[in-house]
C-alpha cells in the first residue's frame, strides 16, 4: 500500500481548495466514516501481520498530518471571514439629519436677496459704545428718545467720548461705523446682528436680531428707499405683497416712516368674509422702521450732506420670519428654548 501517494494527493487538492466549504468537502473526502483514511485502514486486514503493523503506523501517521493540515487551512480562511459584528443583511442605520437653526437660515436667505442688488453683509459689535448706539445717531444724552430703547448697560470706566459700554441694542449702531470704514459713498450696508434689550415676555427675548439696510450716495431720494423695501418684500414675502409708508418719527432719520405690508390672510382687504381678519384687522402688518438718514448722522460719520443723503431701515429678523412662515407662536421665547419639536419644523 503506497501511503506516500495518498499523501501527495491529498496535498495537491489541499493547494487548489479556495475557502470553506470545499475545505470541509475535503475532509469529509480523506476524515470521514467512509474516507479514503478509513477505507485505508480497511485493508489492513489483507496484509500480513508485520506489514500491517508497518503501514498501520504510518496510516496513523498520514491520519494525523492531514488533520493538522486542515485544521491550519482552516485558520486562514478564519481571518478572511468578516468581522462577525458585521451583518451586511441588516437593514441600513438611518441617521437623524440635523438641520441649522430658522434664524440662521433666514439670515443667509436676508442676505443672498441683498447681495442680488449690490448689498454688502456685515455685523457691528454685539458689546458697544453708547457714542455710536446713540450720540452719533442724533440721540444726545438725557434725549428722552433714549428711554425708547431699553439698554443693557456693562459696568466699565465710562470713556470721555465714547461714553458708556452697553450690549447694542439696534443694528442702527452700525451705521456711523460703516460710514467711517468705508470713508466716503457709494456705500450700501446690509448689517445683520444680533441686538439686546432688557425684555422677557411672550412677544419679546433679551437677544434678538435685526437687519439694517444703508444707503448713502448722490441724489437718493424716497423712492430708492420704497423700491428697494419693494423688492426685499416681493422677494422674501411673495410678489402679490404690497408695502406703504407711514409717518412716523425716529431721531436719526428725517422724514421718518414705519413700514407696513400686506397681510396675507385677507391679501390686504382687513376682511374675510365680511368679517374683520383676526390677524391684521385693518389688511396690513408692521414690518419695521426707515426713513432718510439725518444729516447729523451723516456729518457723524464724515459724510457732507450738501453733497450726499442716504436712506436706512431696521427690520427684526424673528419677526419678518413668523411673518413669513404665517405662524403664531404663542410665546416668541420658543426660538432660543432648544425644544426640537418647535426647531426641527424648518
Ligand atoms: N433702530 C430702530 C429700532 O431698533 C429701527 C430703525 C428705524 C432703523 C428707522 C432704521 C431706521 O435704520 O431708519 O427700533
Amino acid at each position: 500500500m503506497d501511503v506516500e501517494k495518498y499523501w501527495q494527493q491529498f496535498k495537491e487538492e489541499l493547494s487548489s481548495v479556495k475557502n470553506c466549504k470545499e475545505l470541509e468537502n475535503l475532509r469529509l473526502k480523506y476524515l470521514s466514516k467512509k474516507g479514503i483514511i478509513r477505507e485505508l485502514f480497511r485493508k489492513l486486514k489483507d496484509l500480513s501481520s508485520l506489514e500491517r503493523k508497518k503501514v498501520g503506523a504510518s496510516l496513523n501517521n498520514l491520519k494525523g498530518k492531514i488533520e493538522k493540515e486542515i485544521e491550519a487551512k482552516s485558520k486562514t480562511f478564519a481571518k478572511e471571514k468578516a468581522p462577525s459584528f458585521f451583518d451586511p443583511t441588516l437593514p441600513k442605520l438611518t441617521l437623524k439629519k440635523g438641520s441649522l437653526h430658522p434664524i440662521t437660515y433666514a439670515i443667509e436667505e436676508i442676505s443672498q436677496i441683498f447681495a442680488k442688488i449690490g448689498f454688502t453683509r456685515t455685523s457691528y459689535r454685539e458689546v458697544e459704545w453708547e457714542y455710536f448706539s446713540f450720540e452719533t445717531l442724533n440721540m444726545p444724552k438725557g434725549h428722552p428718545a433714549r428711554d425708547d430703547v431699553e439698554t443693557f448697560f456693562l459696568e466699565y470706566p465710562e470713556d470721555k467720548k465714547l461714553g458708556r459700554l452697553l450690549l447694542s441694542p439696534h443694528t442702527s449702531s452700525g451705521q456711523v461705523q460703516e460710514m467711517i470704514k468705508r470713508g466716503k459713498p457709494p456705500i450700501r450696508m446690509i448689517n445683520i446682528a444680533k441686538c439686546y434689550r432688557p425684555n422677557w415676555d411672550t412677544t419679546h427675548t433679551p437677544m434678538f436680531h435685526q437687519f439694517e439696510g444703508l444707503c448713502v450716495d448722490k441724489n437718493i431720494n424716497i423712492t430708492h428707499l420704497k423700491g428697494t423695501i419693494d423688492y426685499f418684500v416681493k422677494s422674501y414675502f411673495g410678489k402679490e405683497r404690497k408695502i406703504r409708508l407711514r409717518p412716523y418719527d425716529f431721531r436719526f432719520t428725517e422724514p421718518s416712516f414705519e413700514i407696513d405690508i400686506t397681510c396675507n390672510v385677507c391679501s390686504g382687504k382687513g376682511e374675510v368674509n365680511g368679517k374683520k381678519c383676526r390677524v391684521c384687522k385693518s389688511g396690513w402688518l408692521e414690518l419695521g422702521g426707515a426713513g432718510m438718514v439725518h444729516p447729523f448722522v451723516l456729518k457723524s460719520g464724515g459724510i457732507d450732506p450738501q453733497k450726499y443723503s442716504g436712506w436706512a431701515f431696521g427690520f427684526g429678523i424673528e419677526r419678518v420670519f413668523l411673518m413669513r412662515e404665517n405662524i403664531k407662536v404663542e410665546d416668541i421665547r420658543i426660538f432660543y428654548s432648544g425644544d426640537l419639536r418647535f426647531l426641527s419644523q424648518f
